[in-house]
């Protein structure tokens, strides 16, 4: 519900002799903004806010996130309830549909999943021709953009059913194309999946099944999967979301639409990130000295960065990274795994947390940090580590797009101030 402030509060801007009142607008939770949509005309100036650090471009009833406290929650919900659900299907029908289901819609929109697991035929054999070495979200990106030449009927003229089954079958074939795609990746037999597994068990088994080597359900690997996954959910309009609303809003297909997001998520500042710390991890492991390294990642004339540290949003402890960092340890030693580099990573919070480098700049353990160590524990290669994260988003992403395509949002064509050259100017 949005709010106009009663008390008619407003700002002042006086700019070029002129003085107008920007309407001031509240959010559910005190957040305050003043609404400049009529800047320009009445002004002639634009606002100029690089990277949009400053600036929400939309209403959302989706996620609550308050970085100062550390506050997450999904449709009012906080996080740390939603992951003892431990059932991501769940969590994913609460973001697409608002709440969370009850039994009956809970059991229709599993056998939807369930039903649109299977990839066409056809496309399976798209994965024959990918080069052996394609990174898998570049796969991914692909597939699901292909989706449209294959279920044309995705457009925004579709009835609401359309989009019920665009919604199940984008989370639950992105899986079976996930896990065909490392499967592909080490030369073994595609595994289909199972009517008779769960979403997260399902995953498991299409990627570690063999003919030779029948994998084994394990309950605790299902259990930790379903927790990264609602963690991973959605975070409000950060980069690929925003991608997500800025493409939806051409009234572009659900598919090429998502397609993008994928895309944004994989850059190394963003989803990527995930697998650039275990990458760092192992190289601090290998150097054996991390002092040296959050030296070095001090030293501006470096450009690395202490990756899985600091958010745009986050001024504390990232929520998800304390659940994760709990749930890693707890799953290790249940399953008796020891992983050197999580004791390189709870060395490097230790220094970085007692560094007025990192403290100053408000930089903690972000969602990335501990992601990997899990992964790991589950036996997925690194190179799928940011798959895992486009899994987890897909229901936030979908979200967005159909509370976008709901407002009747007008295409996003943002202004710019041009410092280019003048006419005739050599
Ligand atoms: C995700 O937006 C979301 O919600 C994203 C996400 C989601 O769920 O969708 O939460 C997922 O993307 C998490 C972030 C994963 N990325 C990383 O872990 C990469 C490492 N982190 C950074 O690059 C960085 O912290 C960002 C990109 C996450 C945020 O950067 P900002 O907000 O643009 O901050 P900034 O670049 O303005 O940094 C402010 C200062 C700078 O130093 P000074 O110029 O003040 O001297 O902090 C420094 C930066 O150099 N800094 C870091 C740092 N992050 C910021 N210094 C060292 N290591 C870091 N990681």
């Amino acid at each position: 519900m949005m709010e106009m402030n009663s008390e008619s509060e407003f700002a002042v801007l006086k700019v070029g002799g002129k003085e107008i009142k920007l309407p001031v607008v509240v959010g559910t939770e005190g957040e305050k903004a003043f609404d400049i949509a009529q800047l320009r005309k009445e002004t002639g100036y634009v606002s100029l806010d690089q990277s949009l650090t400053n600036t929400a471009v939309c209403y959302s009833s989706i996620t609550f996130i308050d970085g100062e406290k550390g506050i997450l929650r999904y449709r009012g919900i906080p996080i740390e309830e939603l992951v003892k659900t431990e059932a991501f299907v769940k969590v994913a029908y609460l973001l697409v549909h608002g709440t969370l289901p009850d039994e009956e819609q809970g059991r229709l929109f599993s056998r939807l999943l369930n039903k649109n697991s299977l990839l066409h035929e056809d496309m399976r054999h798209f994965f024959d021709h990918f080069p052996r070495g394609a990174h898998p979200m570049h796969i991914l990106s692909t597939m699901i953009n292909a989706l449209a030449a294959f279920y044309p009927n995705v457009d925004l003229l579709s009835m609401d059913e359309d989009i019920e089954l665009s919604t199940a079958r984008l989370i639950s074939m992105v899986r079976t194309m996930a896990a065909m795609a490392y499967k592909k990746s080490i030369g073994e037999p595609v595994v289909y999946p199972r009517h008779d597994l769960s979403y997260c068990a399902n995953f498991l088994n299409m990627m570690f099944d063999s003919p030779v080597a029948p994998y084994t359900i394990c309950p605790e690997a299902v259990r930790i999967l379903n927790i990264l996954l609602i963690l991973h959910a959605d975070h409000e309009q950060n980069c690929s979301t925003t991608t997500v609303r800025t493409i939806g809003s051409a009234q572009v297909n659900l598919y090429a639409t998502i397609s993008a997001g994928i895309s944004a998520l994989s850059g190394p500042l963003h989803g990527g990130a995930n697998q650039e710390v275990v990458e760092m991890l192992r190289h601090i492991q290998e150097n054996g000295d991390v002092k040296k390294y959050v030296d070095q990642v001090k030293d501006k004339k470096n450009t690395q960065r202490l990756m899985g540290f600091g958010h745009r949003v986050y001024k504390t402890f990232d929520p998800r990274a304390k659940i994760i960092k709990k749930e890693c340890h707890d799953f290790l030693r249940k399953m008796n795994i020891s992983d050197p580099l999580l004791d390189v990573a709870l060395e490097v919070e230790d220094v970085a947390l007692h560094d007025d480098y990192f403290i100053s700049r408000h930089l903690y353990p972000n969602v990335d940090f501990y992601s990997g160590i899990v992964y790991r524990a589950l036996g997925i290669p690194e190179n799928m580590f940011t798959v895992m994260f486009a899994l987890a988003r897909l229901p936030g992403w979908i979200a967005h797009w159909k509370e976008m395509i709901g407002a009747n949002t007008k295409i996003v064509r943002p202004r710019q101030v041009y410092i280019g050259k003048r006419l005739g100017e050599k």
